[in-house]
């Protein structure tokens, strides 16, 4: 029978894979015979190729991390994220969020692309938080184009108080939101180049889905957001409903899909459009 997936013996770096969807995702990978490589600021529990530990808010750390990696690289999930400016038990400015959660973890992609041959594959996680990314493109635009982690960052500083850029306050976890769309908006731009390499880049954006970071969203909101999107079958996402997507368009069942902002929501967003 047809391997449809093939990941027997491909080299895949998951970022996040300490827990939650990284997890899930790394787990999925193993059983089909990747050999993995989990980056992650914390140490990763599951039998991978190589845990190594990375902060996405700090390039040099970014640059260390990316240095232990094997030459060639055909599959990066990119995970990890912090839930807003509260953290577990960290605490960050908005202008670290949109660091964190875009400038870093895009960093880490551009860093890995010049190591993935032809035929090759990235996904990135973003949410439905971002979903107004398609409104906003004249205001992310300078944000998109910047080419290197000091401009963007130096971006989001110079422009985060702007209202057209942070459009949403802290309340409704405003600076989570626009590293969100950012992250949709450079995905959307990047894939045209990519595809002249022939290499995918899609992202996956989860509705309400059941891991250590929702506890963080309510309380940022302040109110119960986990039950605010939930789908008529019933029940939240967990963390497994995301990484299947994600092993998805990765693989090499997926031979058209790039350029994609996929909401894995079992129709949440149907609501939301239609609100019946
Ligand atoms: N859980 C949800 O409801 C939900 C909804 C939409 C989108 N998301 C997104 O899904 C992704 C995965 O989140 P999750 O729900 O699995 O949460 P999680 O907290 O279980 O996992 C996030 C992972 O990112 C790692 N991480 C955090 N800060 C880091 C840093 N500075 N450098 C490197 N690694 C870092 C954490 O250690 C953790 O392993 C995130 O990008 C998140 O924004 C989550």
């Amino acid at each position: 029978m047809k391997n449809l997936l093939n990941y027997e013996g491909k080299k895949v770096v998951v970022t996040g894979a300490a827990s939650g969807m990284g997890e899930a995702t790394a787990k999925i990978l193993l059983e089909q015979g990747a050999e993995v490589y989990a980056l992650d600021i914390n140490d990763s529990k599951l039998d991978v190729k190589k845990s190594i530990k990375v902060n996405l808010g700090d390039k040099a750390s970014i640059d260390e991390a990316v240095s232990q990696l094997p030459d060639v690289i055909d599959s990066v999930f990119s995970c990890a994220g912090i839930a807003g400016t509260i953290y577990g038990s960290g605490r960050f400015t908005p202008a670290d969020v949109v660091t964190i959660n875009f400038i870093g973890g895009r960093y880490l992609i551009e860093s890995i692309i010049p190591r993935m041959p032809e035929g090759s594959s990235i996904a990135t996680v973003a949410s439905l938080a971002g979903m107004g990314w398609m409104q906003k493109l004249n205001v992310l635009m300078p944000l998109i184009k910047t080419s290197t982690f000091e401009d963007a960052k130096q971006w989001v500083d110079e422009n985060i108080t702007d209202p057209n850029v942070m459009d949403q306050d802290e309340t409704k976890n405003g600076s989570y939101g626009l590293s969100k769309e950012a992250l949709i908006a450079w995905v959307k731009y990047r894939a045209y180049s990519l595809a002249e390499k022939k290499i995918r880049l899609n992202n996956v954006s989860p509705s309400s889905t059941i891991t250590p970071m929702l506890a963080d969203f309510n309380d940022i909101a302040k109110a119960d957001v986990t039950s605010s999107f939930i789908s008529p079958i019933g029940r939240a996402a967990v963390a497994e409903d995301q990484a299947n997507a994600l092993v998805f368009i990765n693989s090499d069942l997926n031979t058209y899909i790039s350029g994609q902002d996929l909401q894995v929501d079992y129709a949440v967003t149907s609501k939301l459009f239609f609100g019946e």
